[in-house]
């Protein structure tokens, strides 16, 4: 905590310097990122690099993204090159990584911005298609060094924290953004964003925060109270809704019936197994086979269970072997996991294909 009647500007830059010098010595290496060492020797990133990164970092993992930054760069090294693949190549490499509207988005944002070229500023980055305030504030930050307010999951949980907020999400944001806004430095505007999101990633973790390794961790009001874990507030949470569907996997010699989803649904545009709306009571045998896509004999293959942002779903896998006289795209069985389903269907194939 601060000493009794130490200037407040005096606080903020002492937290300031010590957040930068962690960063210095304990940056993560990731693939999109100019390491600070690199930076203040002159290298600037690629914008190109920092917003497809941002755009696979929304609600998704490092660990999670970093397969998925190689493959789109190795085969897409350059935003001309993303505009220029056809839309079902881009949403098929997208397959198992969520959030499917990111790669739809993605796509005409790719066209727009090889026509038009990069926006030179945060407001710029506001128009282009899947970017929010966020990404548009980390990207002008990451790529341009300029100065943006930065505030992701794991800056308003720092901040909370620190301020010891005691207002719960989601109503809090505000004043987290605030707090993020005057604890900001003027230099290194993309070393300071990424610090913090290192810091909220490794140290400053949800669960158990690993104060001892924290470099601000004097200045905490949270770590103070000797309950840090206990910040961000929240309000409870309410259950998510539990919703039923059947998927259809029709066989026939050595392929598997696929067709695509519609595109302004969920998972719009990607291909999947043909299914029951999915709806929240469970089906009756009878019910499902009014939506199946050909008449056969079906067999019960087992249940997957998903869990999407707002329910989650049984869904119920039935095998059938059939005439390939049924609408779709018939893909060979062997080559089931190079199709780009996404990961509740990927799933539901595997169940009717070990069946
Ligand atoms: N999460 C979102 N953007 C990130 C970045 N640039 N580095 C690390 N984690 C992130």
């Amino acid at each position: 905590m601060p000493e009794v009647g130490e200037p407040l500007h005096l606080v903020v830059e002492n937290v300031q310097a010590a957040l930068l010098a962690w960063y210095d010595r304990a940056a993560r290496t990731l693939p999109w990122r100019v390491s600070p060492t690199d930076r203040a020797a002159g290298v600037r990133p690629d914008p190109y690099r920092v917003w497809l990164s941002e755009i696979m970092l929304q609600q998704t993992t490092t660990t999670a993204v970093a397969p998925y930054f190689a493959a789109f760069t190795t085969r897409w090294p350059r935003v001309e090159n993303l505009a220029a693949a056809p839309r079902e190549d881009v949403l098929a490499a997208w397959a198992g990584l969520g959030y499917y509207s990111r790669a739809r988005n993605l796509h005409a944002a790719a066209i727009q911005l090889a026509e038009k070229g990069f926006p030179p500023d945060e407001d710029g980055w506001r128009e282009i298609p899947g970017v929010g305030p966020y990404t548009a504030a980390a990207v002008a930050a990451i790529a341009y060094d300029q100065p943006a307010n930065v505030v992701d999951g794991n800056v308003e949980r720092v901040m909370a924290r620190l301020f010891a907020v005691e207002t719960p999400l989601p109503a809090a944001r505000p004043q987290l953004r605030a707090h993020a806004g005057a604890l900001a430095p003027s230099a290194r505007p993309g070393d300071w964003a990424q610090a913090l999101m290192d810091l909220g990633a490794t140290v400053c973790t949800p669960r158990s925060p690993h104060c001892g390794d924290c470099p601000i961790a004097q200045w905490c009001a949270a770590a103070a109270g000797g309950a840090p874990a206990g910040y961000p507030r929240r309000l409870a949470k309410t259950a998510k809704p539990q919703r039923y569907g059947v998927a259809f996997a029709l066989r026939v010699k050595g392929r598997l019936l696929l067709v695509r989803r519609p595109e302004d649904g969920l998972l719009g545009g990607m291909r999947a197994l043909p299914t029951t709306p999915w709806r929240e009571a469970a089906w009756t045998a009878a019910d499902a086979a009014a939506h199946a896509p050909a008449a056969t004999a079906w067999r019960p293959a087992g249940v997957v269970r998903h869990v999407f942002t707002h329910f989650a779903l049984d869904l119920d896998v039935w095998v059938g072997d059939g005439r390939a006289d049924a609408a779709g795209e018939w893909v060979d069985e062997a080559e089931i996991a190079q199709a780009g389903l996404p990961t509740v269907f990927a799933k539901a194939a595997a169940r009717a294909l070990s069946a």
